[in-house]
Order: C-alpha cells, then structure tokens, then sequence
C-alpha cells in the first residue's frame, strides 16, 4: 500500500515505487491490514502537509505491532529535508525504511535487507545522482499518463523548499522522452502530462540544443497521441518561441498553468521570481493575442514576510485583471533552511487569513463566472471515467482542462465527444453529448 501527498511529481514517484513493488512479486491493496509493505510518500512544501504524516506515522505503529512482519516506509520529499531522516528514526522507532528522493531505485534492495535484518535502514542522499531510466512504473489505469521531462530546480524562489528537498535541474533526454510516450501511446493512452518544476527550463542541460519548445514539437508529432499538457510553467522563462509553439502544435491544449505567486511588484522580488507585475501582465496579453481561448491557472501564495495591505491589494488587483480559470491560494508556511523563514515582519497568522479569506472569495466568484461563459457552447471533452458521486454520470476534460459532467454510459470513457454545455457549477459543468469526434 502506497499512500501519496502532495504534487503530481510525487504521484508520479509512486507509480515508481509501485512498479518496483509490482516488480518484486507484490500486488497494490488499499486495505493496511492486508499490506506486507507500507509506504508513505510524502510532502513538504508547507508545516501543515508534514504535520499530517507525524500524525500518520504514529498511527503506523498500531499496525506494526499487530503485525510485526510488516514493513513500513516512509519517503518522499519530507525525508529530504536536514536532519528530517535523524529525526523520523528517532520519533518513530517503528519505520523500516527511511528514504529520499534521490534513493527511490534503491528501493528493492532496502526492502530485501530490512526482511534479512530489524532494524531501520536510512538512505539519503543529498545531492541529486544521475537520472534512472528504464524503472518499472505501476501508471493509474485510464487514459492520461504523466511523463517527467526533467526533475529538479534552480530557480532558489525565498518561500521555497524545493531545490532542497529536489536538487538541481536534469533534463531526460529527448530520444528517451519520446520512446516513453510512443510506448503509451502503443498501451492505449491517448493524453501525457508532461512534468517538471519548470519545464520551460527543458534542455538548458543538454548539450543537444533542444529547448521546450523543441520537446514540444517532438511529442507533437507522435502518431496516435491526442492531448499534451504540461506543468509547471516559470513565467520568466515563458518566451515568445515557446508562445509561438504553444500555437502551432495541434495537441498541446490551452491550458497553461502559470504560478504568479503575488501581484506586488516589491513581494516578488523579495520572492526572487525574477519577473514584475506589468511582465506578468503582458504575458497574459502576449499569450491571448496568440491562443485567445487560453485557459489560464495560477498558484498564488499569501502574506509572504513583508506584504502590507498595499501588496496585498496588488494582488487582488492582479486577479480582477487577469481573470484566471483557477487559482491555487496558499498561506505563506515558512520553511526552515529558506531565506524567506528567516526574514524580519513575518504577517501575524489573523491576517494572514483574512487576506486569504478575501482572495478565495474573489477567485471563486471568478472562476464561477469562467464556467457561466461556457453555458450554451459547444465544448470537445475527453471522457475520463465515471463521476465520483454517480455512476450514471461520466466526467471529461475540455480542451481548457474544465470539468464536464454529462449523463451517459461507461462506454464514452476515452473518446472525444462534442458536448454542449447546459450548467455551471462553482467547481465543474454540465452537459449533453451531441456526437463523437
Ligand atoms: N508556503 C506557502 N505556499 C508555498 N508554495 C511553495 N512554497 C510555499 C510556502 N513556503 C506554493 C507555491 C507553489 C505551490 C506548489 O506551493 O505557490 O507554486
Ligand atoms: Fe519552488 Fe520556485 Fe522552483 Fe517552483 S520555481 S519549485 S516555487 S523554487
């Protein structure tokens, strides 16, 4: 049993350590109590997601010692952190496994000498090593299948912990990308999720002379592949090229997911984001002059050290004029070992929430307006799978990567319809099918 927090770049690493698991003669459950192995794969970006896995990791130990063969693990980004490894073995005296992200090949071996011997392996490097390819990965089932393209960063923004927790960037290279995505092409997958901290950064490392927008032109000529998307975009490395790609490659959707992180021009320099609100804003124009249906996401963090009222307002003014499909708000979470901890005039917590009370109210008012605009359109939707709550209702994806509900049956899942938009909701659409494409 594998449980995963945080980002799709975690899910991903699951769908390793599930292949590995899968590789050994272990079959996936979702049941503890059936579980010879447990994993936990965890996150750090802010307190709250690591107070959550202290909390689990506790309750481990209940399993364990009703089952003292099990093996538990946990690893992931929280394990990566200084001292983090020390400090799990200690506290929690139960785990078997202590690992990092850098470790995750090694995973086989630990298992087989933890069955040999008790006591806690810890294994953590902490600089990055060369790229595995070829790991056996366990994908979701379905239709759309993540890729990482690169894994690292350099970019060092103050809030961050995830140069440190991830390392420098390596780009894979291209011939390996691409015969990753020919095979799930040949598997039935018709949509990749191209992944990486910043993928506009693709190919800075590689003597090859190939960029994102290289990449892009390369998966784009895959036979039989229908959708690409990609995450996550640097706005200072979204280049004019990479527009112009963006435009010209038929199955990259228009959808872009572009973290502003704040809208005062002083936040984001503290923030080390190397771009200012007025860059950001011609972007936004720049990409809708060249793909004027963009859908455009955005990660906005909240009382960073230093933000007055006035920042704040700059950012709420970003928002309005923008008008993003979506937007991920976060509460600032200082994080040991990152300059933005350290800094003097941390918000006081209170503030800190009004402030993200007042933006979520203003983004979800838009977003709901974004999805109004859809009502009576024509929409061409991907259908995914069966929806949460009803099993007589099928969920796709737009184009736009918008959520369609639309009353059918299973046999709609992985194909094109055309929809026709009848209901907007806070979070999602509804619709009528009209035909296959
Ligand atoms: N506190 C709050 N939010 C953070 N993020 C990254 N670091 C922090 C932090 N210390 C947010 C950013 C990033 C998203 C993945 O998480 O908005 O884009
Ligand atoms: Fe963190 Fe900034 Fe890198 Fe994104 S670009 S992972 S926010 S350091």
């Amino acid at each position: 049993m594998i449980e995963t927090w945080g980002c799709q770049m975690n899910a991903h690493d699951s769908e390793v350590l599930a292949g590995l698991l899968e590789q050994m003669g272990y079959l996936a459950t979702e049941n503890e109590n059936d579980a010879d192995v447990v994993l936990l794969n965890t996150c750090c970006i802010r307190e709250k997601a690591e107070n959550k896995v202290f909390g689990r990791l506790g309750n481990l130990k209940k399993l364990k010692a009703n089952n003292p063969e099990l093996i538990l693990g946990v690893c992931g980004c929280m394990v990566q952190r200084p001292e983090m490894a020390d400090k799990i073995k200690k506290r929690m005296p139960h785990m078997d496994l202590i690992f990092g992200t850098h470790n995750i090949h090694q995973l086989p071996d630990l298992i087989t000498e933890a069955k040999q011997n008790s006591t806690a392996r810890v294994k953590v490097w902490d600089r990055e090593g060369k790229i595995v390819e070829d790991l056996p990965m366990r994908r979701a089932a379905g239709i759309k299948a993540f890729v990482n393209i690169m894994y690292g960063c350099n970019n060092f923004c103050t809030y961050c912990i995830v140069p440190h927790v991830r390392g420098r960037e390596r780009s894979r290279h291209v011939a390996d990308i691409i015969t990753e995505i020919e095979h799930l092409v040949q598997q039935g997958y018709v949509e990749v999720m191209l992944l990486g901290q910043n993928v506009n950064s693709y190919g800075k490392d590689l003597d090859n002379n190939i960029d994102f927008a290289g990449l892009l032109k390369k998966v784009n000529d895959i036979l039989g592949l229908q959708r690409i998307r990609f995450m996550t975009s640097h706005p200072r490395d979204f280049t004019d090229k990479l527009i112009d790609s963006l435009a010209n490659c038929g199955k990259v959707c228009e959808h872009y997911h572009l973290p502003i992180q704040a809208g005062s021009t002083a936040i984001l320099k503290r923030m080390n984001r190397g771009y200012t609100k007025g860059e950001y804003l011609d972007l936004v124009k720049q990409i809708r002059q060249k793909v004027p249906n963009a859908s455009i996401t955005t990660d906005i963090i909240v009382g960073f050290p230093g933000e007055t009222d006035a920042d704040f307002e700059d950012t709420m003014d970003i928002l309005q004029r923008v008008q993003f499909d979506g937007a991920y708000t976060f509460i600032y979470s200082p994080r040991p070992g990152t300059p933005a901890a350290d800094m003097a005039e941390q918000v006081p917590p209170d503030q800190k929430k009004e402030r993200f009370q007042r933006l979520l109210k203003l983004q979800n008012s838009i977003t709901e307006e974004k999805h109004l605009q859809l009502l009576r359109s024509t929409q061409e939707v991907l259908f995914e799978g069966t929806s949460k709550n009803d099993e007589h209702i099928m969920s796709g994806r737009t184009r736009s990567n918008k959520l369609v509900h639309v009353p059918a049956d299973k046999s709609v899942i992985g194909k094109f319809y055309l929809v026709n938009i009848t209901k907007a909701q806070m979070f999602s659409v509804s619709g009528e099918l009209l035909e296959e494409i």
